[in-house]
């Protein structure tokens, strides 16, 4: 029963490092703890840890310990490097306030630690009788949610006591388990908690000031992360809402323009910070769409526990009484009937909350936690919307004081594919143990994984077939070249420095207009390569060698100044091997241009169809359709903001001179709303004969849109055809309907492939390729994988054709074959390579530009 929330997209959490916390004056009572370390240190963010020894009680079973590895994605060495090692039963002794309610953090990061085996490390975590932890791993729980490291935050109630003894207990059901703990915070926080009515039984509530409670979610609902130094005084971290919506229905987003003031009133400050309450989610303008749909966030839970949902509301456009009235509902039952938030609080700009308690029971499988919000037809409010701006879950612990669930599993999809893998990959003792991977599509789980921003996420505007143009609407993104880049590679991105980038783009060049010119001849139109939204781009060459292409802006260009800063800013902080490299730009007498690598190859169609190129092999497409699925990942999770690229196609996945592929042209730069708008509203890129239809009949997108595009992009690999063929009979022109009527058919998949493929790829592979793809093209997006699950089904299908050769070449030596596919057992790969793997990417990323002066993109003018 997996305690792994339900995200639809997985999160390989890099900002960790913005939900450490700063110490704020009135938190002098605070005590800040880097476990195992001698003199403890400074953290990243500037907080300093105290060494942990003196609050030991016997330190005997204790041993500190170093961790060996640093993981990329750690945003700090401390507290994340030292860690106390327990053995057996310890306990730390904290003097604390009596009749005072404190936070209680841990951090852990799953390490090896004096050659211990961190999977291992069982334990219970008990807090003066209340058990936080039991039977804890974290290391299944780091991998089932892809995460480094662990994070838990807990509110003791108040104790009769002036100490806290917080105990570590190694499991004594498991050979030779230990416990560990890398950092413990405890600060001493203000009584937030109330009585609750308990949902479905209007004359209960649940008492919750008396509670212990572990935070679940803690949500920014339509707005952005909030670091905890940005919290109003409590160091809570909130998170972007848009991984717990439910996928069919993502209403939008909204913010209080400029002018408004939000005013607290009698709700005191530290509720929740401004942030939370200037930025909503409603259902959005069609209010005929709205009648039809439930706005729902969906949780992955516990059962057995009593939860405690905080839905915080600011209406911040209506005025009066009976404009927006709406129904909410936990767990298909109804919470509140006829909520309307003026009506509560007699303005608008004036925040509040209502709590509601509901009973999840123990099911079978994953228990969820709905919240939905639906507009009450019956008082036939003006406005047919609803709204919520903040969600805050917590769990409260059982009778029996315990708070603590099972640990997470990997999601069904992983489970299934690694035991397929098992199968196929020899049953020697190794691969039958093969750990617990962690699913990309496992889900973030518990509070504190989705440090995520969404952007741009919303089109109002279906994009009419036939519109589409050769305008691209590209952004730069910025990624290491041979400039200045290799120096900051790993170190700028995964902590608090990235966010705050400098306002000239980072680490990006920065080029004069002179050079520009020089570049390309004064933009001498033969050096023209295309054209896009933004301008026409040129090729070029810089200091006397580099090959890159030079994208201009057009004057004219709706894009202005501003956009131009902000892409450069937000897109500074992107950088990874599978994306195309901004190198630098120009801002200079109203010349704008952006300068990027040059991509040798040119595009992924080009050498499948209309290219008179040599034909490529499968394997070849196999790793450039890999590569180009590792770049969306890393759009997908890797990055700080969720980015969707919109505009995925063959055309927009580009080879540089060793075949690497590089996804290209992102079509969204949106930080959020316009402030003059109410919801976010931009012209809608997309390419007809790759859009999900979805999308179009909704109009609202995810990241699921990627990989619908994406799916049409692998039958363009397999089958080397356009997605759009107008030439072909009608059930034939849009590939990706020939490919599901085809499926529909029962017609052999080998009837549609590339005919220089046929005969070269290995049944099992064209089969799980196949699959992977047509999972792709489901008509919903909550049926089609994850970019993280997609991109390991294609790994897998590489080693599965790989193997088959391998076995092919090597079958006189089963003994070496054998020991070749462990060496490259998938799993390992899978792990290896994705949930580390935006890292991982980056430092390769740098050896290839050294090693590699020249890189270069090609816009190709046909290329729309
Ligand atoms: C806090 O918020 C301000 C203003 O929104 C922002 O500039 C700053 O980067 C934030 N700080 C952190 C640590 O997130
Ligand atoms: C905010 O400013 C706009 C124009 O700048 C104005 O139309 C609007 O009424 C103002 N809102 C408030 C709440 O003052
Ligand atoms: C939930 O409670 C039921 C009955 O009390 C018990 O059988 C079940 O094992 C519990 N489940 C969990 C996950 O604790
Ligand atoms: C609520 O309803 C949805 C859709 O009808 C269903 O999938 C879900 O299982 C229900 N949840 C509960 C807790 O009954
Ligand atoms: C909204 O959710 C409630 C409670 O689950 C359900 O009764 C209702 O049918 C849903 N409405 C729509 C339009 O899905
Ligand atoms: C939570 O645990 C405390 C003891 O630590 C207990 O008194 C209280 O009743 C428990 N809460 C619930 C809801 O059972
Ligand atoms: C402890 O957790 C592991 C991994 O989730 C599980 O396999 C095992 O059954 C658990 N043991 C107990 C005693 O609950
Ligand atoms: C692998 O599994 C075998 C039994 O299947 C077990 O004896 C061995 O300890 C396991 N190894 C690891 C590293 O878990
Ligand atoms: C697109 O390209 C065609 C010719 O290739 C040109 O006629 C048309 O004006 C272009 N459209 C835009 C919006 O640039
Ligand atoms: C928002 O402002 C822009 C320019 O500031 C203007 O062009 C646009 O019409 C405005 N939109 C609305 C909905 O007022
Ligand atoms: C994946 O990781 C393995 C082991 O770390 C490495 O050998 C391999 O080159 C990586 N593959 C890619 C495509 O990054």
């Amino acid at each position: 029963m997996p305690t792994n929330t339900h995200i639809l997209f997985p999160l390989v959490c890099l900002c960790f490092a913005l939900c450490t916390l700063h110490v704020s004056s009135s938190d002098s009572d605070s005590l800040i703890l880097s476990c195992g370390s001698s003199s403890g240190g400074v953290g990243d963010d500037g907080r300093k840890w105290e060494p942990d020894s003196k609050y030991l009680v016997s330190s005997g079973n204790s041993i500190p310990a170093e961790a060996q590895y640093q993981d990329p994605s750690l945003p700090s060495k401390t507290p994340y490097l030292s860690a106390r090692i327990f053995t057996s039963e310890s306990t730390y002794k904290i003097s604390v306030k009596p009749k005072k309610r404190y936070w209680v953090r841990f951090h852990f990061y799953p390490s090896t630690y004096s050659s211990l085996d961190p999977s291992d490390a069982f334990f219970s975590v008990i807090a003066n009788g209340v058990t936080l932890l039991n039977n804890f791993s974290a290391s299944i729980t780091a991998k089932a949610l892809t995460q480094a490291y662990i994070f838990r935050e807990y509110s003791l109630a108040p104790l009769n006591s002036d100490h806290l003894n917080i105990a570590f207990k190694p499991s004594d059901k498991h050979d030779g388990a230990f416990a560990f703990v890398n950092g413990i915070e405890v600060s001493p926080m203000p009584d937030l908690f109330d009585s609750a009515t308990l949902v479905g039984f209007s004359d209960q509530s649940v008492e919750s000031q008396s509670a212990n409670l572990q935070t679940m979610f803690r949500l920014n609902v339509g707005g952005q992360y909030i670091s905890a130094s940005n919290d109003s005084g409590l160091t809570r971290t909130w998170y972007d809402d848009s991984p717990y919506l439910d996928a069919a229905a993502i209403g939008v987003t909204d913010e209080a323009s400029k002018n408004v003031t939000i005013h607290y009133k009698d709700l005191p400050a530290h509720v929740a910070p401004v942030d939370v309450y200037r930025t909503l989610r409603s259902m959005g303008p069609e209010y005929e769409v709205n009648k039809n749909y439930n706005l729902t966030w969906v949780f992955r839970v516990d059962g057995n526990f009593t939860y405690l949902a905080r839905l915080h509301f600011c209406d911040i456009q209506s005025t009066k009484i009976n404009q927006v009235v709406f129904d909410i509902f936990i767990n298909n039952q109804t919470a509140e009937a006829n909520a309307d938030v003026i009506a509560w609080t007699g303005a608008i700009a004036v925040p509040m909350y209502k709590d509601y308690a509901i009973y999840v029971s123990d099911g079978q499988g994953d228990e969820e936690l709905r919240v939905a919000l639906h507009p009450s037809i019956s008082m036939k409010p003006e406005f047919y919307d609803s709204l919520l701006n903040g969600l805050e879950i917590f769990k409260l612990n059982d009778t029996t004081g315990n708070l603590a669930g099972p640990n997470p599993e990997p999601s069904a999809m992983l489970a299934k594919a690694e035991s397929e893998a098992a199968k196929s990959f020899a049953p020697s003792k190794s691969s039958s143990n093969v750990t617990v991977i962690g699913g990309a599509a496992g889900g973030a789980a518990a509070f504190g994984i989705v440090a995520a921003l969404c952007i741009a996420v919303y089109q109002r505007k279906k994009r009419v077939p036939g519109t589409e143009s050769n305008a691209s609407s590209w952004l730069p993104i910025y990624g290491n070249s041979h400039t200045t880049a290799s120096k900051s590679t790993i170190s700028g991105k995964s902590t608090t420095s990235t966010h705050v980038s400098s306002r000239d783009g980072g680490n990006c060049r920065h080029f004069s207009l002179e050079e520009i010119k020089q570049a390309t001849k004064n933009f001498d139109e033969s050096y023209v390569i295309g054209v896009g939204g933004f301008g026409k781009v040129y090729k070029g060459v810089i200091d006397g060698t580099t090959k890159v292409a030079i994208k201009r802006s057009n004057p004219s260009s709706e894009q202005g100044v501003h956009e131009f800063r902000t892409e450069i800013e937000m897109l500074s902080k992107l950088r990874h091997r599978h994306l195309v490299s901004l190198i630098g730009f120009c801002d200079e007498d109203n010349e704008m241009a952006l300068v990027y690598d040059y991509m040798a190859y040119g595009t992924l169609r080009e050498h499948l169809y209309k290219g008179n190129k040599p034909h490529l092999s499968w394997k070849q497409r196999l790793e450039i359709c890999i590569g180009a699925a590792r770049g969306l990942h890393y759009l997908h999770t890797g990055a700080k903001y969720i980015i969707i690229h919109r505009d995925v196609k063959t055309t927009n996945i580009l080879l540089d001179e060793n075949w690497v592929a590089k996804v290209s042209d992102f079509g969204l730069s949106k930080t959020g709303p316009e402030l003059n708008q109410t919801h976010v509203s931009t012209v809608v890129k997309g390419s007809f004969g790759y859009l999900d239809p979805e999308y179009y009949r909704r109009q609202q997108l995810t990241e699921k849109s990627d990989v619908y595009s994406f799916g049409v992009v692998l039958f363009e690999v397999l089958c080397a055809r356009p997605a759009l063929n107008p030439s072909l009979s009608k059930e034939q022109v849009s590939l990706a309907d020939w490919a599901l009527h085809c499926q529909r058919k029962g017609t052999n998949i080998e009837d549609i492939i590339d005919p220089h493929l046929k005969g070269k790829i290995k049944p099992e592979c064209l089969k799980k390729f196949t699959e992977t793809a047509y999972k792709c093209l489901s008509d919903q997006g909550i049926d089609r994988p994850s970019m993280g699950d997609l991109l390991w089904n294609l790994e897998f299908a590489l080693q599965l054709q790989e193997n088959l050769e391998d076995a092919k070449q090597d079958s006189g030596s089963a003994e070496n074959s054998n020991s070749g596919e462990l060496h490259n057992c998938p799993m390992r790969l899978h792990f290896s390579n994705l949930s580390l793997g935006s890292e991982n990417d980056i430092s390769e990323q740098s050896d290839d530009s050294n090693t590699n002066a020249i890189f270069s993109q090609i816009v190709n003018p046909k290329g729309r």
